[in-house]
């Protein structure tokens, strides 16, 4: 079934918040500040890559900053930073401090693939940010090199203590592939039962820049909750965590004992006539959602003398246009692998 338009109060809301055709209102911003990468994960980015945006294609901190403060003042109160893998970008806690500073904008986080995390990680938290999400889909060190061309599983499981000492809020995404890791899904499920840090398990989208993906492949959240069950009993649907912002848009279990896994179910139950959230990529592209292409390129509008009102007009145009998302996409049966390269707009 296609988006019923909701009846929504647009008059008093368009003018200073983010309304799309649909009447879905977004309220997270994230932005990408680097399409590079320190690994090459099998769903994500080509194997090989060596195609990056220029330098000066990408968005310098005061543009950044300068977007952040715009989107505030349209109803945006999350940010959360991505990549590539932000932690590459020079100076990044610089970033966190100043977008977290804005007036209006309530938290600053990071999804990360920890590599890095833990030389920074004091820093980023001094300088405002409230929390990581930290990418792992394995915890067998052979898996792991295999899935992401490195060998570096101890540095990611550093980097998550770290993250815990440092007192970030710290969230595991993992990318469940039939075939390559659907075997650990109870693995991780115990990881959150005995640690007490929530796991997301996520559907794996046609956003491979490998030209991987397939129908075959998506190991959905329905299998999932199948063998967690066999292994450690009955997850019950935590309702009320679910509608907590913080964790969407997975939807949350808490696990027999204690402990909660999300799931992600992008592709089998998306989540589209909920979605919250627009990104700008490192190349200065406003995207209203995760399968529009190319979006749109606002830095044009930054490095010429245009006005924040002029741009934030324009930011107003498009955001009406915001398209359904997968699940129109899905309906009309067009998925098809790399649908746009993740790595150009971090999740
Ligand atoms: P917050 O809601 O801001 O806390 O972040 P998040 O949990 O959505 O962010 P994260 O970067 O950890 O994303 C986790 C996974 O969800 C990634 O695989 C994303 O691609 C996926 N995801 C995030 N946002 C969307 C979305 O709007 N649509 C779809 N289909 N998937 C999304
Ligand atoms: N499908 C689902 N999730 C993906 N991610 C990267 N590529 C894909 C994909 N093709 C996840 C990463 C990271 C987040 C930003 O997006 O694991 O946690
Ligand atoms: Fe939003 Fe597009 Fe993701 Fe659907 S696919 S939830 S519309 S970003």
């Amino acid at each position: 079934m296609p988006m019923a338009i909701q009846i929504y109060d647009r008059a008093s809301k368009k003018e200073n918040h983010l309304v799309d055709r649909y009447g879905r209102v977004a309220t997270k911003l994230r932005i990408s500040v680097t399409d590079r990468c320190n690994m090459q994960c099998v769903y994500c980015m080509p194997r090989g890559n060596d195609k990056w945006f220029e330098d000066r294609d990408v968005l310098t901190f005061p543009q950044i900053i300068r977007l952040g403060q715009i989107f505030a003042g349209l109803g945006i109160e999350k940010i959360r930073i991505t990549g590539g893998e932000p932690t590459l970008r020079k100076d990044i806690e610089r970033l966190v401090g100043a977008l977290s500073k804005i007036s209006r904008i309530k938290s600053v986080s990071m999804t990360t693939n920890g590599l890095l995390l833990s030389s920074k990680v004091n820093q980023l938290k001094d300088a405002g940010l409230g929390g990581v999400n930290i990418s792992l889909d394995t915890f067998k060190p052979d898996r792991f090199k295999a899935m992401t061309g490195l060998p570096h599983l101890d540095r990611v499981k550093r980097s998550i203590d770290a993250a815990l000492d440092a007192g970030l809020e710290v969230k595991i995404n993992t990318v469940v592939i039939r075939g390559w890791n659907d075997d650990e899904v109870v693995d991780f499920a115990k990881f959150a039962h005995d640690t007490g840090i929530t796991v997301r398990f996520i559907e794996f989208m046609p956003l491979d820049g490998s030209g991987i993906w397939s129908h075959d492949l998506v190991f959905s959240k329905r299998e999932m909750i199948a063998k967690i069950e066999e292994s450690l009993g009955r997850l019950e649907p935590s309702e009320s965590k679910s509608k907590d912002a913080t964790y969407a848009p997975a939807k949350l279990y808490s696990i027999k004992g204690s402990g909660t896994v999300g799931f992600i179910p992008s592709i089998t139950e998306p989540f589209c006539n909920n979605c919250d959230r627009i990104r700008i990529t490192a190349n200065g592209y406003f995207m209203t959602c995760l399968f529009e292409n190319p979006g749109y390129h606002i830095k044009p509008m930054l490095d010429s003398d245009r006005s924040d009102s002029e741009i934030r007009e324009h930011i107003l145009q498009m955001i009406e246009k915001k398209p359904e998302g997968i699940a129109g996409i899905i309906r009309t049966k067009s998925l098809r692998p790399a649908l746009n390269m993740m790595n150009r707009i971090g999740g």
